[in-house]
């Protein structure tokens, strides 16, 4: 099954996944980003953060392989009087055209062997002195049953993250246990890792 065949049974479902309020992590670095520059939300869904940042006044894309998920986003950015870009694409396919002053993605499950091309893709479309910043399930996560994959491919490790983004400083990449309450895909205690990078 394809990442959009399981994304879009999920997204079928009435009511919004994991809620629509932003990522709890991904709103306490909001001084990070400046509505200057365009904000790109990678596997962004049904849009909780993309619509967040919107409200907030930045111009904001998202890019996703579900189609029902960016419709959702698109319904709810009507909802809230707000324009999001969206494409649907598979980031595998992914061709960085413009470049980005803060790219996010929270929970976005690529599989291990994707993601060195994701983090290239990430590093090269960065503007000098952009911010990365994300949240993901680690693979201690195998261990809670808040949420997220089942699969170990699918979970990261702080060694993804150190090991890759040579054009970047990295301010922070740390695993923590962490309490989510976002909707009703993620609840409860988990372990993520939290990353802010900078591009130099
Ligand atoms: C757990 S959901 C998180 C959605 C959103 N970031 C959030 O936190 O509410 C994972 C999202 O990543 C997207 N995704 C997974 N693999 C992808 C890929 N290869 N290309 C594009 N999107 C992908 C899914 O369609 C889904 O919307």
């Amino acid at each position: 099954m394809s990442q959009q065949e399981f994304w879009n049974q999920k997204f079928l479902r009435d009511g919004y996944l994991y809620g629509k309020k932003p990522n709890a992590f991904i709103e306490s670095c909001s001084s990070n980003f400046k509505k200057a520059h365009r904000f790109l939300c990678l596997g962004e869904g049904e849009g909780r953060n993309a619509i967040y940042f919107a409200k907030r006044g930045f111009e904001v894309a998202a890019l996703d392989a579900s189609d029902i998920g960016l419709k959702k986003l698109e319904e709810f950015a009507k909802e809230e009087d707000v324009y999001v870009k969206t494409r649907c694409v598979d980031l595998n396919e992914w061709v960085p055209k413009k470049k980005y002053g803060s790219i996010i993605a929270t929970y976005l499950h690529m599989y291990k062997e994707d993601r060195e091309a994701l983090f290239e893709k990430i590093d090269s479309c960065l503007k000098e002195n952009g911010f990365f910043i994300g949240e993901f399930f680690s693979i201690n996560q195998l261990n809670y049953e808040s949420g997220g994959p089942k699969d170990i491919n699918l979970l990261y490790t702080v060694d993804d993250f150190s090991n890759s983004f040579p054009n970047c400083t990295k301010h922070k990449i740390e695993e923590e246990v962490v309490e989510l309450d976002e909707g009703k895909g993620h609840r409860g205690k988990a372990s993520v890792i939290r990353v802010i990078i900078q591009k130099n």
